[in-house]
């Protein structure tokens, strides 16, 4: 896919239950304005909601949720 001359393409990996990882560094903007910034060569974006590090991953999702 050809690009503009300084713009690299950046690949996005979608996980099945987890996050979405992101080529860095990036700077996230969250829904409530607050940028953050990470350098990090792979950067995992919580999409569960349930990271106390959010928007990072910080594999909350894994916990499972009691079914009783
Ligand atoms: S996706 Fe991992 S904590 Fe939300």
């Amino acid at each position: 896919m050809p690009t503009e001359p300084g713009r690299d393409i950046r690949k996005v990996t979608l996980t099945r239950d987890g996050p979405a990882l992101i080529e860095g560094p990036v700077e996230i903007v969250t829904d409530d304005g607050r940028a953050v910034r990470s350098d990090r060569f792979i950067v995992a974006l919580c999409l569960c909601r349930r990271s106390n590090d959010y928007p990072f991953c910080d594999t909350s999702h894994r916990r499972r949720r009691r079914t009783e």
